[in-house]
């Protein structure tokens, strides 16, 4: 494998740092350690963080393409780096939920923690000065942020992720509530990008029910990378593996 290191900063998210790299195919993620909420109100450096995110990342993304969904992954560049493909992304976020909690609660007035059947979808805008709007199908068709073929694809992956994932945590004893992902474009085809982190899914203990995901963060409950930990051990993800 041809080695890739960081050309240029491309991009300086919230959690991750994007980079260049020789290959103009090939961008370098950075999970850092910062873990924000509310829209970067919150802020706060969590140590070892960074790299449980990334290896939680890899090992997911990996048996998603066991699973014959395509993702941006390619391999493990250091404990903190990740090598993926360079996506043209899609600015809207595809969030699928198996329970009511967090938005929806406040938005519907559903009771919270009430199981979703069917899992429902909802997709928002990526924008952090309008605080991530919720859209529709018609809003992203009209203001062109992706084709009538591409929605239904990134439906359709969304919950393929759901039936893959539900089980995986299921067999570790862990309820996966809801969850956001991103797509983008890569030669031609629709590809999931950005990351699966407890960042950016809820993840309850099945019989304590237990937050075992960012809300202890954004809750201020404490012991966010413990609980990061605990469900990478769950699922067998060795954090001290060699790359
Ligand atoms: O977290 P909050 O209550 O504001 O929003 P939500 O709509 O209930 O979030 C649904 C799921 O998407 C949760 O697992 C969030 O962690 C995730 N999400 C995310 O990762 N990034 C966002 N900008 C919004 C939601």
């Amino acid at each position: 494998m041809a080695t890739v290191s960081r050309v240029k900063e491309l991009y300086a998210g919230k959690a991750k740092s994007v980079y260049t790299t020789q290959d103009p195919n090939r961008l370098i993620l950075h999970f850092r350690n910062d873990t924000s909420a509310f829209d970067g109100e919150k802020i706060e450096q969590l140590e070892r963080k960074g790299m449980v995110n990334n290896r939680f990342n890899a090992f997911i993304m990996e048996r998603l393409e066991a699973a014959g969904i395509p993702t941006q992954h390619d391999h493990l560049l250091s404990q903190e780096e990740s090598v993926v493909k360079a996506l043209d992304m899609i600015p809207v976020e595809c969030v699928v939920r198996n329970i009511a909690t967090g938005s929806l609660v406040k938005r519907l007035g559903v009771p919270d923690g009430m199981d979703l059947s069917p899992p429902t979808f909802e997709f928002f805008l990526k924008n952090d000065a309008l605080h991530d709007p919720m859209i529709n199908d018609y809003h992203i068709l009209t203001f062109g942020w992706a084709s009538g073929e591409e929605i239904e694809t990134m439906k359709r992956l969304t919950f393929q992720v759901n039936g893959v994932l539900t089980a995986l945590f299921r067999d570790a004893k862990m309820l996966l509530v809801d969850y956001k992902l991103e797509f983008g474009r890569y030669q031609g085809e629709l590809v999931l990008g950005d990351e699966f982190t407890p960042d950016g899914c809820r993840l309850w203990d099945s019989d304590t029910r237990n937050k075992l995901d960012k809300d202890r963060f954004r809750q201020g409950l404490g012991g966010v990378v413990e609980a990061y930990e605990e469900v990478a051990h769950r699922l067998g993800v060795d954090l001290d593996s060699p790359l």
